[in-house]
């Protein structure tokens, strides 16, 4: 029976931090559009996370800078229509929270009100923490994120692991727990050590969602085209491939174009 027949309940954020305590892995997959959320819910995903990175896998874009409010909110609204289970997490894209604290709780209400959301995502640590506690006195569930912040890519120069120096291993932790302190319900570490991001997952109490930070974390995140290999451009050593949709879609396009050139497709039963 699919989840969408039974009685299952959504998961909350108590209920992953209720999973951080008893040692259950959560699962995270991003999500852009109603058809692929829908099958995601459908297998059980824990978490559904509408990334800017709809700038690069859907908008072909370079980095995630470029993609707007108005774009994660047309995305996000689609991905929610399609869920029963899974707890929905927006990014507020770039320029949309930096600025000040009440234009971040500005975008964030945009994102919760008009898209339906159940959470939005943020980069960074004490420079943005104003909008973090802004947002969060709305009663609005905001998941942090450090480490490699895509959003920062021209400060940094490269997508290349951080944290691997004392000072930023440093900075990562005690922004970690800034988060923690404000209020966040949980923290994305993207491409740090696994030591560290096993040390930060031990020394705060809400869960920490690991994408190329090793094992030691309470949950797991992948790009949803990443791992189904749709996108075959990007394979960073943490990502690994559960299927070569990208092969299997050429091989049905292909077949169809034979099909259609041949004058095989439409056949008669398929004709009215
Ligand atoms: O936008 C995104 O997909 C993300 C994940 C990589 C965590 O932030």
């Amino acid at each position: 029976m699919s989840i969408h027949q039974s009685n299952i309940k959504r998961v909350t954020t108590h209920q992953l931090q209720a999973m951080k305590e008893r040692g259950e892995k959560i699962s995270m997959l991003t999500a852009y559009d109603y058809s692929m959320a829908r099958i995601l819910d459908n297998a059980g995903i824990d978490v559904l996370l509408v990334g800017d990175s709809a700038s690069n896998v859907m908008a072909g874009n370079e980095t995630t800078l470029p993609i707007t409010l108005d774009q994660m909110i047309y995305h996000a609204s689609s991905v929610i229509k399609a869920v029963k289970r899974a707890f929905v997490v927006v990014d507020i894209p770039f320029g949309s929270y930096q600025g000040n604290s009440s234009e971040a709780l500005r975008s964030a209400i945009r994102i919760m009100k008009e898209a339906g959301a159940h959470g939005v995502k943020v980069e960074g640590g004490s420079e943005i923490i104003e909008s973090v506690r802004r947002i969060l006195t709305a009663g609005i569930p905001v998941l942090g994120h450090l480490g490699l912040t895509p959003q920062s890519i021209y400060k940094f120069g490269t997508y290349t692991v951080r944290a691997k120096e004392e000072e930023e291993a440093q900075k990562l932790i005690e922004d970690a727990k800034l988060l923690e302190e404000a209020g966040c319900f949980g923290i994305v570490l993207e491409k740090i050590p696994a030591e560290l991001a096993g040390r930060v997952a031990r020394e705060v109490s809400i869960p920490i969602i690991g994408i190329g930070a090793g094992p030691e974390v309470d949950g797991q995140v992948l790009v949803v085209h990443d791992m189904l290999g749709i996108t075959h451009e990007f394979k960073p050593r943490f990502l690994r491939s559960y299927a070569d949709l990208n092969a299997v879609i050429t091989q049905a396009v292909s077949a169809f174009i034979e099909d259609v050139k041949n004058k095989d497709f439409p056949n008669e039963k398929e004709s009215y």
